[in-house]
């Protein structure tokens, strides 16, 4: 009966209220979680824990969430959730057991900007294209580089390059990271280009300055903010506009050296990568992703996938053994045993130098160069560790968790070669060492990754005592953002 008498006090906007209000209840009843969520911080509607994370320090507050909420918890960012999940055993139970279901990488409106229009390169695509790219990409890696030991000899070449610049700082105080970047940007740039570039060409130097920069922005608050609020921040001022400038930059040089391939190609007889994706291109008729503007993104991806990652980890390497002498001195001794002073390295040398292969298997460990791994999505409803994630959501595997886990390392926070070796001094491998992360979608390059590591490290320790002005520490904090870099440094190179 007062259902009826209800309806009669009501006018037609009275109505329409009531409408709107059950509408929006039937929305946020919907929009509840499942009933075995993930646990996670209480939050606003709409907003998220937006308010939660502190721009400056924002892994200090998640670390705290890991603590109370155990290793598969949520947050929301906007409408957007997030499943963090921490420690050797639950990462591995996601991306290697459960292998199949977190392939594929999110929609993310900053990514979808970068990357418009196009199959999405290798890092962001998905499904069958995704699966091709990378077949073609690994394989390219092996036809221009690893196989032929072709690589060997180009990155040995480009060690010489590096010794030559640092002589020439003549021992005084010095920035090593533009150095290295050079070094090991040429390597990729010798894979998809064809070519190095000299160390004072300028518009080569303005390409790694955004590369750096763009590395930097993308693991930034700004970005996160930006997937969040993508119409709002498109507005606004701020450094994640710098984003899409660096990119653009990027697009177009990469885009003008594919001009210049075009010129001169020889279907028969392929240089580099970018001859070889146009031959393949020309063959499949553009289908699965091979088309000029993909080309761009692909070799984009290499580029940024590629140069940073494997410079940072050669700079935490200076770091933590200008800081560890004693151990600077015993990778040297062991090196002179081995190789003596004036023959280059080579790849055979590795397993006569153990410890000096444990001490770049505890900086790739320690210097912690990808913190937070790529991004994943649950490609179907999947249960992790007891909880259930829905189809579509966001996943990060954190890299930091396993490379520090406190179950599977004995010293998480010492730099400790001795994670690395046995009792006879032997290398040893170790589960939780997952840098290059694990499963399907772990980095493509970690073979070439780990010969440049070996090859210009060794020859760095070989030719070069490092040290600081009075033997002064240099700081081991990191500057986090899509990769982890040591705050700028100084340093002394002593002809050795
Ligand atoms: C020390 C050096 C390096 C480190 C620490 C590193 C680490 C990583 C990590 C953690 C990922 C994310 C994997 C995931 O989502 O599970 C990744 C992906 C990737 N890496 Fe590396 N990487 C290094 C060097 C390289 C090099 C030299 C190349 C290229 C030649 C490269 C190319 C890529 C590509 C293309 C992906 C995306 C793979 C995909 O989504 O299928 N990386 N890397
Ligand atoms: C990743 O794990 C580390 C170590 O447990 C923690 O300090 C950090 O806050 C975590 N980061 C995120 C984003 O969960
Ligand atoms: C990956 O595929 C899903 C759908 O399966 C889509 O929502 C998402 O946008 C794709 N990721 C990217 C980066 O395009
Ligand atoms: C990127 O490089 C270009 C030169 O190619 C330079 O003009 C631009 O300022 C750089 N962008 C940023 C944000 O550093």
């Amino acid at each position: 009966m007062w259902l009826r008498d209800l309806f009669l006090l009501l006018d037609l906007k009275g109505l329409l209220f009531l409408i709107f209000v059950v509408l929006l209840m039937i929305f946020f009843l919907i929009k509840k979680d499942p009933a075995n969520f993930p646990p996670g911080p209480p939050c606003l509607p709409l907003l998220g824990n937006v308010f939660s994370i502190e721009s400056k320090q924002p892994h200090i507050y998640l670390t705290k969430l890991a603590n109370v909420y155990g290793n598969v918890f949520c947050i929301r960012l906007g409408r957007h959730k997030t499943v963090f999940v921490s420690g050797w055993k639950m990462v591995k139970e996601a991306i290697v057991t459960q292998a199949d279901n977190f392939v594929e990488r999110p929609y993310s409106p900053m990514v979808t900007r970068i990357y418009s229009g196009n199959s999405a390169g290798l890092f962001f695509s998905n499904g069958s294209v995704w699966r091709r790219q990378r077949r073609f990409a690994m394989a390219m890696l092996r036809t221009f580089g690893l196989a032929k030991s072709s690589m060997e000899l180009r990155i040995c070449e480009e060690s010489c390059h590096l010794q030559k610049a640092i002589e020439r700082e003549k021992g005084e105080l010095f920035d090593p990271v533009p150095l290295l970047n050079n070094a090991v940007a040429n390597i990729i740039c010798q894979i998809v280009f064809g070519k190095r570039f000299d160390y004072s060409d300028g518009n080569f130097q303005s390409m790694l300055k955004n590369l750096t920069e763009m590395a930097y922005l993308e693991g930034s608050v700004w970005a996160l903010l930006y997937d969040a609020f993508p119409a709002l921040m498109k507005c606004l001022p701020g450094p994640h506009n710098d984003i899409f400038c660096n990119s653009k930059c990027l697009e177009e040089s990469i885009r003008a050296e594919v001009e210049r391939h075009k010129l001169d190609l020889d279907p028969n007889n392929p240089r580099d990568y970018i001859d070889a994706f146009l031959v393949e291109k020309h063959n499949r008729n553009c289908a699965q992703g091979f088309e000029d503007g993909n080309l761009v993104l692909c070799c984009l991806d290499l580029f940024l996938a590629g140069s940073e990652t494997t410079s940072k980890t050669l700079q935490w390497g200076l770091v933590y053994l200008v800081n560890n002498r004693h151990i600077q001195d015993k990778v040297q001794a062991e090196i002179d045993a081995v190789i003596g002073l004036t023959r280059q390295p080579t790849m055979a040398d590795k397993p006569n130098l153990p410890y000096t292969d444990a001490v770049i298997h505890e900086i790739q460990r320690i210097g912690n160069v990808v913190p937070l791994n790529g991004l994943r999505m649950a490609a179907k409803d999947t249960m992790l560790g007891g909880f259930l994630i829905p189809k579509g959501t966001s996943v990060l595997p954190n890299l930091t968790s396993v490379l520090f886990d406190k179950n599977e390392w004995d010293t998480p926070n010492t730099f400790n070669p001795e994670h690395f070796l046995d009792a006879y001094g032997k290398l040893v491998r170790r589960d939780a060492f997952l840098p290059f992360s694990a499963g399907k979608r772990a980095c493509l390059g970690e073979g070439l990754a780990r010969m440049e590591l070996f090859l210009f490290f060794v020859s760095l320790f070989q030719k070069f005592d490092f040290s600081t002005l009075d033997g002064v520490g240099l700081r081991t904090e990191g500057i986090i953002g899509a990769t982890r870099a040591p705050f700028p440094f100084k340093i002394y190179a002593k002809v050795r």
